[in-house]
């Protein structure tokens, strides 16, 4: 699709959001209000371009002309020709607000203005703008060059017009979008709590240690990563802030319920990878723990974590968060799950799922512990997830 794009944000998102733009023949103007960052974007970009040169994935000529295609701009007016404007700066509603309305006067009519958000509601972002039926929410995920999933969230202000827009401009990108619902996380941020959530509870009760957390999972459900493995990759920080953001904005459901153990993790500035120590050190020469070899605590172990996050995506479904097309896609594509969730909970059966719950239920009486009553209602009528 031949457009002019706008990304504001020259950081991690916009950076990788400007490229896979220009990748797709659009000529893209990328805005930040500080000159470093705006530098550092143009260094990054063109490393990765050559990065991809000496792999052989595009020729000279190709990668000339698809950074001649991205113009870096220091004034927010320069924008005024765009057709589409992607916002990927600060994670912050009064700072965003005030770019949407300021931005609302230099765009044209049509253009379309979209929030790259992880966990403000686009609705919010939307009421900053008289013309809020042309805002809606596109979800990058990082490294947006190499990640197929986009989710698109329209605010309930979104025009259908937009989000058909949004959707082609994005296939039209080469990416997957998927549709979801302006609700906290959106899908994938949500789905994946039990991911860590359940682990860490796990650890906490001291039945197993984070070694033999994680190769249960890799091991008996093919995650490439276990989950104390992907905290200290993603960074126990930001796990952290997304989980609490996600809890808070659900009204404090025990089902997302934040864990001391990350918590004082982040206080020691155990970050993970990026302070060399998380759950795992990562000096050199550092010996990496052993899992215990115990098959029947690993399959228990995998079980649990497994039908909490599938419990999570039938109370999507239930909830119309997103089709179960979308729901299993946002999964596989977004953060590389070996199968979707709904497709798995088919696989082992919805009797075993519930049944796992109930037991869990029943165990600790706890309301994390619910199970979805789209589940129970399928278990009775002996069905499966329809997934197309
Ligand atoms: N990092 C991720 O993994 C990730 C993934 C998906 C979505 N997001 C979302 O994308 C957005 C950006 O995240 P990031 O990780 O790229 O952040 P970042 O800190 O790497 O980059 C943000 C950039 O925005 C610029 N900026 C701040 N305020 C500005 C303003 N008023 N006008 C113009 N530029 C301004 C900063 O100078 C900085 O260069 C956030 O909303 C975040 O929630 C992040």
């Amino acid at each position: 699709m031949d457009m002019n794009v706008g990304v504001i944000g020259s950081g991690t998102m916009g950076t990788g959001i400007a490229q896979v733009a220009a990748s797709s023949g659009c000529k893209v103007k990328i805005y930040d209000n500080q000159p470093q960052a705006l530098e550092k974007c143009r260094k990054s970009i063109q490393g990765s371009l050559q990065k991809m040169l000496e792999k052989g994935k595009i020729s000279q000529n190709e990668a000339e002309q698809l950074f001649g295609r991205i113009s870096f701009i220091g004034d927010l007016t320069a924008l005024n020709d765009s057709d589409i404007v992607i916002e990927a700066i600060i994670e912050n509603i009064a700072v965003k607000s005030t770019l949407f309305s300021n931005l609302e006067h230099i765009v044209s009519e049509n253009c379309i203005l979209a929030s790259n958000t992880s966990s403000l509601s686009i609705a919010s972002i939307a009421a900053s703008c008289k013309k809020a039926e042309r805002v809606i929410g596109i979800h990058f995920f990082n490294p947006a060059q190499l990640m197929q999933l986009v989710e698109i969230i329209p605010a309930i202000q979104t025009s259908d017009a937009t989000t058909e827009q949004a959707l082609r401009i994005i296939s039209s990108w080469n990416k997957i979008p998927v549709l979801a619902k302006d609700t906290p996380g959106f899908i994938v941020n949500r789905l994946a709590r039990p991911f860590y959530g359940e682990a860490l509870r796990i650890y906490e009760e001291g039945i197993a240690d984070f070694a033999t957390i994680d190769h249960a999972m890799k091991h008996f459900g093919g995650f490439r990563m276990g989950p104390f493995e992907l905290m200290d990759f993603i960074g126990n920080d930001i796990n952290y802030t997304v989980t609490e953001s996600v809890f808070t904005a659900f009204y404090f459901d025990p089902r997302y319920k934040p864990s001391f153990t990350q918590k004082r993790m982040i206080e020691a500035g155990y970050l993970g990878r990026k302070s060399g120590r998380g759950y795992y050190d990562y000096a050199e020469g550092a010996a990496m723990p052993k899992a215990a070899e115990d098959e029947s605590l690993g399959k228990d172990i995998f079980a649990r974590i497994l039908v909490m996050l599938i419990n999570e995506a039938a109370e999507a479904l239930h909830l119309n968060i997103a089709t179960a097309r979308d729901l299993d896609l946002a999964m596989t594509k977004g953060v590389n799950y070996p199968k979707g969730l709904l497709h798995w909970a088919n696989e082992i059966g919805i009797d075993f799922c519930v049944d796992k719950l109930d037991e869990l239920y029943h165990n600790y009486h706890e309301d994390r512990y619910r199970c979805s009553v789209l589940f129970r209602k399928m278990k009775a009528e002996g069905r499966k997830f329809e997934i197309n």
